[in-house]
């Protein structure tokens, strides 16, 4: 316990911030590699990947408790057991909770299963987003609650389109803009599959910045072995003349280097602008491993021949 302690104590916000206060993933802390906890104002989430014995989760809540006194509600999420509904080890869940991250909301669904609608290691995405966006066209694939879409908006983008087959987190999405008065005209929702509505995103196209965030895996609709080459071989046609791609990945069976070679081999004409990490609050044993986010612009003018 006392490990927690110490690490949490090294992140803990001095503000209503979104903030990971433990990161046991990147399998930095011994016996610690199923735990996760953030902190989203007064209300503390913990997600497990492995059952604890109630004694040590009572001891843990009683010790942010201490951490964090302001703190409302104290949540567990068990990610190892499909459908189980948070439970609360302290407090009363909240009806409504948000996550504030530089200066923007983004709603919480605290009850909907495993994912709450909002990805807390993406923050260094978002702001990579946000500084790059003034004035782009931007295709947001994989949008999910559309946080990107948010952040590129807040940045000053002319027009966002996101598409995503989930439809739920899609409307979660349309929330987020209206949470942060930004405006719906910018903005489209597609409900769709990705890799079948190519054609569809063509028409929409050219972007100037495509934003790329699918899962690590997710049944027949992506395995990163096999959809990351397929998705970045298809990427050329959408893009604008000086168009840019913002990869994300977060595939324990693919490194950064592995999706480095996908874009040489299917996107030479890029080349890679910036490389970032989630950062300090999400240390890891192996940084080719862990989340990381490539920034590719292309060098020269090149014009595409249809590939589909
Ligand atoms: C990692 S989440 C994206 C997170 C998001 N970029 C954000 O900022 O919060 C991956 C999303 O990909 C979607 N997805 C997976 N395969 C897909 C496919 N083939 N076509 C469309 N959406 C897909 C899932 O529904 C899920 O919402």
């Amino acid at each position: 316990m006392q490990t927690i302690i110490t690490e949490i104590k090294r992140h803990l916000p001095q503000d209503e911030e979104a903030r990971r206060l433990f990161h046991g993933r990147g399998r930095i802390f011994p016996g610690y590699q199923d735990l996760l906890i953030d902190s989203y104002g007064s209300l503390l989430w913990i997600t497990l990947f492995a059952a604890r014995a109630p004694a040590w989760r009572a001891q843990l809540a009683a010790e942010l408790r201490k951490l964090r006194p302001q703190t409302t509600c104290i949540a567990l999420q068990r990610r190892d057991l499909p459908h189980e509904p948070p439970e609360v080890l302290y407090g009363a869940l909240p009806s409504q909770a948000v996550a504030h991250e530089a200066g923007l909301n983004y709603q919480l669904r605290l009850t909907a299963g495993q994912n709450i609608g909002f990805f807390i290691d993406m923050a260094v995405g978002r702001k990579l987003v946000r500084k790059n966006s003034a004035g782009k066209k931007i295709l947001n694939l994989f949008s999910y609650t559309c946080s990107f879409s948010v952040a590129a908006l807040a940045g000053g983008a002319r027009q966002v389109v996101n598409i995503d087959m989930n439809r739920g987190a899609l409307q979660l999405g349309r929330t987020n803009h209206q949470l942060n008065n930004l405006d719906l005209r910018r903005v489209s929702f597609l409900p769709h599959e990705i890799f079948r509505s190519l054609s569809r995103l063509r028409k929409l196209g050219p972007f100037d910045l495509i934003i790329c965030d699918p899962p690590f895996a997710q049944g027949k609709n992506f395995t990163a072995e096999t959809h990351w080459p397929k998705l970045i071989a298809r990427l050329g046609p959408l893009l604008a003349p000086a168009g840019e791609v913002i990869a994300c990945l977060n595939a324990p069976q693919m490194s950064a280097t592995d999706l480095r070679s996908i874009f040489a081999e299917n996107l030479p004409h890029l080349d890679e602008d910036c490389y970032l990490t989630a950062g300090a609050d999400f240390p890891g044993a192996d940084p080719d491993r862990g989340l990381t986010i490539q920034h590719y612009k292309q060098l020269s003018k090149v014009s595409y021949q249809r590939t589909w």
